[in-house]
């Protein structure tokens, strides 16, 4: 099976595992893509955000959230009442995963398999045990999955405070839809009202 797992140095901190997990050949998708995009953060930080994966802006740049995605969540973040720089932010899948209309053409999102996620897995649990946050905001369905299984519906549960057990760790979790889905709505005011409705509840559970 796919795995980064025999990548994942022990006792590393935040330097040293971002460092491993830029030789990191866990599954295929470090094969088309330009590099990995490990989180970024303080390993103070109180909250950690999920996303589901680096896109074309991160892919070239090596930062999480850099892009059209990253800079709506900032705004929410912010407008919510959480300061974007205090968070350690990162994706379930640690590589773009993309495919092209024609050779040379824009790169065009691809979600990231079972699979894929499932071997990422061993760098978030490695991020999770170094941070230890109070709160992990769920960002969509792709997070939801690698976090909390494959049954996971972002609509069943946004905006509500979940107490599982992750990678062996109690956690609290907020999810809420991914920042990419407030750009893609039919009624965008009203979807990035939405998320940062569910943010307020995140701050509100920190306290
Ligand atoms: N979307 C994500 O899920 N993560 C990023 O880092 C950028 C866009
Ligand atoms: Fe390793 Fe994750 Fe990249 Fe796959 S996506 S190669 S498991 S870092």
């Amino acid at each position: 099976a796919y795995t980064a797992e025999p990548f994942v140095p022990d006792g590393a901190d935040l330097t040293a595992l971002r460092r491993a997990a830029a030789g990191c050949r866990g599954c295929p998708l470090h094969r088309a893509a330009t590099r990995t995009v490990f989180g970024a953060g303080s390993a103070d930080a109180r909250v950690m955000l999920v996303g589901e994966q680096p896109g074309d802006q991160e892919d070239r740049q090596g930062k999480p959230f850099v892009g059209p995605a990253g800079k709506l969540l900032d705004r929410a973040l912010a407008e919510a009442g959480l300061d974007p720089a205090e968070a350690y932010v990162t994706n379930a899948v640690k590589h773009f995963k993309f495919t092209r209309a024609a050779p040379g053409k824009r790169r065009i999102h691809k979600a990231p398999s079972l699979r894929e996620m499932t071997a990422c897995g061993p760098w978030l649990a490695a991020e999770l045990a170094l941070v230890e946050p109070e709160l992990i905001v769920v960002l969509g369905a792709t997070a939801g999955k690698a976090l909390l299984g494959p049954a996971f519906r972002v609509g069943e549960v946004r905006g509500t405070v979940l107490e599982r057990e992750i990678h062996g760790r109690p956690e609290r979790l907020v999810p809420t839809v991914h920042p990419s889905s407030v750009l893609r709505a039919d009624d965008r005011e009203q979807a990035y009202q939405g998320l940062v409705a569910d943010l307020g509840v995140a701050v509100q559970a920190l306290g």
